[in-house]
């Protein structure tokens, strides 16, 4: 059965493509979910990406990967620097947890320096730009393979 990979997007990231493009570019999350699907398929996976503004949704999906989900790759966005709740849910999963950003977080103000994601996540990229997502992916198919 091919293997399900659940990308979660967290807040304002509804709005790629419009919101500080000199930031986060001007493709869509619309356009990374279609350039995903193409390139899950031809590594012989799936993709589900979803995205929300709210942190409990956000917590309900990754418990939701734990029975759906053989991956997980995540941009928690500004919850990234906020969210426990997001940690503890990611530390019920038993898969290979990504984490994304478009930006370069290390780059920026001090207070995005910090990622409680990333004391659960198996990777992180940052500063790619969206093709962040692909590498991810990319490194999601060699993660399950092995
Ligand atoms: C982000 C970086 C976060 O600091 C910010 O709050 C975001 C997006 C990124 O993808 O670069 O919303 O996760």
């Amino acid at each position: 059965m091919t293997k399900t990979i659940y990308i979660l997007n967290g807040p304002n990231l509804n709005l790629l493509g419009k919101r500080e493009p000199e930031i986060y570019g001007d493709i869509t999350l619309d356009d990374v979910a279609a350039d995903c699907t193409h390139l899950a398929a031809e590594l012989g996976l799936e993709i589900q990406l979803m995205q929300s503004n709210h942190e409990g949704q956000i917590v309900d999906w990754v418990h939701q990967a734990r029975d759906q989900a053989a991956g997980i790759i995540i941009n928690p966005a500004a919850y990234t620097h906020t969210s426990v709740a997001i940690l503890d849910a990611l530390n019920t999963f038993e898969g290979p947890v990504l984490e994304v950003h478009i930006s370069n977080v290390h780059k920026r103000e001090s207070f995005r320096h910090h990622s409680y994601v990333s004391l659960r996540a198996d990777g992180v990229i940052a500063g790619f730009g969206v093709e962040g997502y692909q590498l991810a992916l990319r490194r999601m198919a060699s993660l399950l393979a092995d």
